[in-house]
């Protein structure tokens, strides 16, 4: 059987998505891409930016991906949660991407609420519903609470 072709996208504004994003493209052995901005996000003024984008439903500006989408079967993409909504960073991307996007699949990590509204806009955004997704709360993000989760998640992605 031919191997999957995998790339994992994500946006991360303090790390949580990036260590999430990294330990599933390690289990599914796929490519690993961030979502870069040319602006800094960081500190008080970058939260009320994010929070402000995510609720106007706005998408940033983000730099080239260094990856072709459609040159891979799976594309899985994760993104924070920012006020109940997907992240303007990964609005971004999908909208940008849209034409090239294989089969697709969607994780995020959040406070605790917030997922599904955020799954949905990047259905919308997409234009496709996603194979499988995953939403991991803070506390479900160490490396031992998570392992199941990510586990099921990867075992939907592969079957
Ligand atoms: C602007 C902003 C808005 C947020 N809104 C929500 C929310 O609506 N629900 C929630 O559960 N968490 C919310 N959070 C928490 C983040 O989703 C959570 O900390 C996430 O894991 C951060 O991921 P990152 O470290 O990859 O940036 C928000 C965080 C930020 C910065």
């Amino acid at each position: 059987m031919q191997k999957l072709r995998i790339l994992v996208v994500y946006y991360s504004r303090s790390g949580t998505t990036r260590r999430i994003a990294e330990a599933l493209s390690s289990a599914l052995d796929g490519s690993l891409e961030e979502v870069l901005e040319a602006r800094n996000r960081s500190g008080i003024l970058g939260y009320w930016r994010s929070l402000v984008e995510a609720r106007s439903k706005r998408p940033s500006d983000i730099l080239p991906a260094r990856n072709d989408p459609s040159d891979f079967d799976l594309v899985v993409v994760g993104t924070p949660v920012w006020a109940w909504s997907v992240s303007s960073p990964i609005r971004a991307y999908l909208s940008a991407n849209k034409q090239r996007l294989p089969a697709i699949a969607f994780f995020c990590t959040m406070g605790g609420r917030g997922s599904d509204t955020a799954f949905a806009q990047m259905q919308e955004i997409a234009g496709k519903a996603p194979r499988a997704t995953c939403a991991l709360a803070a506390r479900e993000t160490a490396p031992d609470t998570r392992k199941l989760r990510l586990s099921a998640f990867t075992d939907a992605l592969r079957a």
